[in-house]
């Protein structure tokens, strides 16, 4: 996965996070951003604030690509804490929040989040635990190819997230083709996304698109 996450970034990083354009000016690419965060954030304010301030809460998002999205949430969020597994893609997503002091993007192991509390030690002191208050992924676990990763990802966002906080994240809901090495990630049909929430500590309180490629699921820490 990450060798095929470098090779994609160097060669055309805006591509392969949104294929929909072959090259996307700054411009362009920071509107997507905004778009996505439109229609699965700030609609949705109710779940994912829960009545805190959005400036005083601490954000995670999994698999940040070139910062697309990130750079929408850390004008949104007071705090934003973002991994990918590609070095490039984090050199890229440090570029676009560039101007966001309360942004930082992590270059992760492809599977967990200890990067996150790690840099959190460094920060207030070895032990001091980070808590998330709310966690996203969008069009990242579609392409893992390995449903033991998807739900080591599910297990560390619940070790990091507040009671009760919400982990929104899309997955890959329609079962067309074989999972293959980084592109084609595992499908989850409403009974295994149910079984999944509940094996790693969360209730599963809406979902949208089962069957479809873009099948969301909004988990609440219990
Ligand atoms: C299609 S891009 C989407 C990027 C971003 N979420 C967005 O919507 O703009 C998928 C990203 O997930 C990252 N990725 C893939 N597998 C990963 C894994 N196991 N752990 C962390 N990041 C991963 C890739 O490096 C890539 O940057």
């Amino acid at each position: 996965m990450r060798r095929d996450w470098e090779r994609r970034a160097k060669e055309n990083a805006r591509h392969y996070v949104v294929t929909g354009q072959e090259q996307w000016s700054d411009e362009e690419f920071y509107q997507s951003g905004q778009t996505t965060v439109a229609e699965e954030v700030l609609n949705d304010m109710e779940n994912i604030c829960q009545g805190l301030d959005p400036k005083q809460m601490k954000v995670l998002e999994i698999g940040c690509g070139a910062g697309r999205v990130t750079r929408a949430l850390a004008g949104l969020f007071g705090e934003v804490y973002a991994v990918d597994i590609s070095r490039e893609m984090v050199r890229q997503a440090r570029q676009a929040v560039a101007g966001f002091p309360g942004a930082r993007i992590f270059h992760n192991n492809g599977r967990d989040l200890r990067v996150v509390a790690y840099n959190w030690w460094n920060r207030f002191g070895i032990g001091r635990q980070v808590q998330v208050d709310f966690a996203f992924s969008v069009i990242v676990f579609q392409h893992i190819p390995s449903r033991r990763i998807i739900e080591s990802y599910v297990r560390e966002v619940h070790r990091l997230l507040r009671p009760g906080g919400l982990f929104k994240f899309q997955v890959q809901g329609a079962a067309e083709a074989e999972p293959d090495e980084s592109w084609v990630g595992e499908a989850f049909t409403a009974e295994q996304a149910a079984e999944m929430a509940e094996r790693c500590g969360f209730e599963l309180r809406h979902q949208y698109g089962a069957g479809e490629q873009y099948y969301w699921l909004w988990f609440f820490k219990k």
